[in-house]
């Protein structure tokens, strides 16, 4: 196809509440030598997104200041040096920013086909979770069958992508939630169990439920005061994993039940690390995860879609902490696309 000369794209005028999320036009990227450059059908929203439109997430100096971290769509344009795919290719990706536009390029390492029966749209909300959780539950923490994983923020983005691979892998994983609804949805997509933050007490429930073992893995995007509680909640040799830091960046930390637990304790940002630990990632979400999400009856996460023009809607949305699963934004293409 001809590519257009301009393309609508949601830039941030200034940092700020969602309102500054505004459509422009400009040209499309050109993709460098190792890029395959996409027209976006969907982008996923991301915890990420909403801390670097407020100002506190400067991309990378060598990233698109445009917002959006995932994609899902179709390939336009490949670099001489881009390896695996072809034109016409539909695809699901991470990038390195930008993805809330029409046309992304994207490093081909980060590229993976779209599961079989997945629309774009449903894929479109897998890439920046699950590169996320497998960096760090699987590939850092050595998820294994038959361990317990507490899952902090279940219904979201992120403990969606922590439930589904703990389903995957043979891991039983008890889901942190805020409401009864939440916790139905955190069921539905495979959670062996959930805990309601608001009427119980988190570090109980998991020794009640695991008969006093303890979680052998946590992840938690909270933190502040529960570090405290993941580390009551943590069988002997178990792991923290911390990505997020939205109740408080400093934590009283007890070293002793630490030191007498045995526990580690590791943090992690997927958007600084470099193309070829992404690469690596994404293949291990192909040889690990993609088959299973392919079968027919895997329960996709919940999506809930948004005009790409709308993206400050979507952003509110989030901020609201109402939604389950995923929100992503739809382009005119993807709109138009018969999505299965
Ligand atoms: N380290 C990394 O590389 C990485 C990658 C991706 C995302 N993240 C971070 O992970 C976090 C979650 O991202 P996401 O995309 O999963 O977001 P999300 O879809 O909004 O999910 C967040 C979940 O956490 C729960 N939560 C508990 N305490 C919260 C609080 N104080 N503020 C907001 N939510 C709270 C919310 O449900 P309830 O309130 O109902 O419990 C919600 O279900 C974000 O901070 C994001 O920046 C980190």
């Amino acid at each position: 196809m001809t590519l257009p000369s301009d393309m609508t794209a949601i830039a941030i005028a200034v940092p700020g509440s969602p309102e500054v999320l505004t459509p422009v036009r400009q040209a499309p990227p050109v993709p460098g030598p190792a890029d395959v450059l996409i027209r976006v059908a969907a982008a996923g929203v991301n915890g990420p997104d909403l801390a670097q439109r407020r100002g506190h997430y400067a991309p990378p100096p060598d990233a698109s200041p445009l917002p959006g971290l995932e994609v899902a769509g179709e390939i336009v344009a490949l670099g001489d040096a881009a390896a695996g795919f072809s034109i016409g290719d539909r695809v699901m990706a991470l990038c390195n920013g930008g993805g809330y536009a029409e046309y992304v390029a994207v490093p081909s390492g980060q590229v993976l086909p779209i599961p079989q029966g997945w629309s774009m749209v449903e894929a479109a909300g897998l890439p920046e979770t699950w590169f996320t959780v497998t960096q760090t539950l699987v590939m850092r923490a050595g998820l294994k069958p038959g361990m317990t994983v507490l899952v902090h923020g279940g219904a979201g983005g992120i403990g969606g992508a922590a439930i589904q691979i703990c389903s995957i892998v043979g891991a039983r994983a008890i889901a942190v939630v805020s409401s009864a609804d939440k916790a139905d949805y955190c069921e539905e997509i495979g959670a062996f169990a959930t805990i309601d933050r608001t009427r119980e007490n988190i570090a109980d429930r998991v020794m009640e439920l695991t008969g006093g073992h303890g979680a052998d893995r946590v992840v938690d995007l909270v933190g502040g005061a529960l570090a405290a509680v993941n580390i009551a909640a943590s069988a002997r040799g178990g792991h923290i994993l911390q990505v997020s830091t939205l109740e408080g960046a400093n934590a009283t930390v007890p070293l002793r039940a630490m030191m007498a637990r045995d526990l580690t304790l590791s943090g992690s940002t997927l958007r600084p690390q470099s193309a070829a630990t992404k690469a690596a990632i994404a293949e291990r979400i192909r040889s690990d995860f993609l088959p299973a999400l392919a079968t027919p009856d895997w329960t996709k996460p919940q999506v809930t879609t948004f005009p790409l023009e709308e993206a400050a809607r979507a952003h509110a949305e989030m901020e609201s902490r109402h939604h389950r699963g995923k929100l992503v934004l739809v382009t005119a293409f993807g709109a138009g696309e018969n999505q299965s």
